[in-house]
């Protein structure tokens, strides 16, 4: 692993107003520290205030929670590649569960979304997960690989630059985070196909997410195969997340 990355991911959450106040209280209390990033993804009208605020610190990446694959046109209430980095965005999440489950997105959008963000030279952040029945059922390594397939067809000079993170539907919002051992599994299951696509694992970033919070991260980041974490609800209070992207592996 070549960095530690906190992403957080704020949803539906946090206008530009919002977002200026969390960075004033943020900004004071993270200290830049080599091999950390942070990375925030904001509802995209406030990407431009987010990327504003961080524009003298460069470890800290700001990014869409969604984009579409076109570049322009009539797609009434889509948000293109070139405008999100207009905006100040380096990065995009593609194939959240939320997307996937509310929106229904397909396993081909997800591919079309990733591509069109590698083409332009941004970082798509993949997110795979299974839900609570497709775990009982003995399914977690299936469907996540089932998912990833929407990346099919990249080569591994394109994998290498994806991060990916692993999102059990069932932590997500619910309290319930995967086991830093459950993780590893599934963590590990990614890397292989990685492999069997040709890119070394040093080339592999995973992240986790689902229910980080305080109390959880160290033992969450302290699994080598975890590289990070996405954190939802507890990206959204300033020194909460301070005190998140502060935590370090055991
Ligand atoms: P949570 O969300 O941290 O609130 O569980 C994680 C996510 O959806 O990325």
């Amino acid at each position: 692993m070549s960095k530690l990355i906190f992403a957080g991911n704020w949803k539906m959450n946090m206008g530009p107003a919002a977002a200026r106040d969390f960075l004033k209280v943020f900004l004071q209390r993270y200290k830049k520290e080599s091999g950390v990033e942070v990375w925030i993804f904001p509802p995209a009208s406030s990407i431009e205030a987010v990327a504003r605020e961080v524009r003298d610190r460069p470890e800290i990446v700001v990014g869409a929670q969604h984009v579409y694959w076109e570049e322009s046109g009539a797609f009434t209430g889509e948000t293109s590649i070139p405008i999100i980095v207009d905006a100040g965005a380096r990065a995009a999440l593609v194939g959240h569960s939320e997307r996937r489950h509310i929106f229904g997105e397909t396993v081909e959008d997800t591919g079309r979304r990733a591509r069109a963000l590698l083409d332009a030279g941004l970082t798509p952040v993949f997110c795979v997960g299974e839900k609570l029945e497709q775990r009982e059922a003995g399914h977690t390594e299936a469907v996540v690989v089932a998912q990833l397939g929407g990346l099919d067809g990249l080569n591994a000079s394109q994998l290498s630059k994806i991060v990916f993170a692993y999102e059990p539907v069932w932590a997500i919002g619910t309290g319930k985070n995967a086991t830093p051992a459950d993780a590893a599994q599934v963590h590990a299951a990614i890397h292989n196909w990685m492999a069997g696509r040709g890119v070394a694992r040093r080339d592999v970033t995973v992240l986790y997410g689902g229910s980080v919070k305080p109390e959880n991260v160290v033992s969450l980041i302290s699994e080598p195969t975890i590289d990070g974490v996405l954190v939802g609800g507890a990206s959204l209070e300033a020194a909460g997340w301070a005190e998140i992207v502060a935590a370090r592996p055991n």
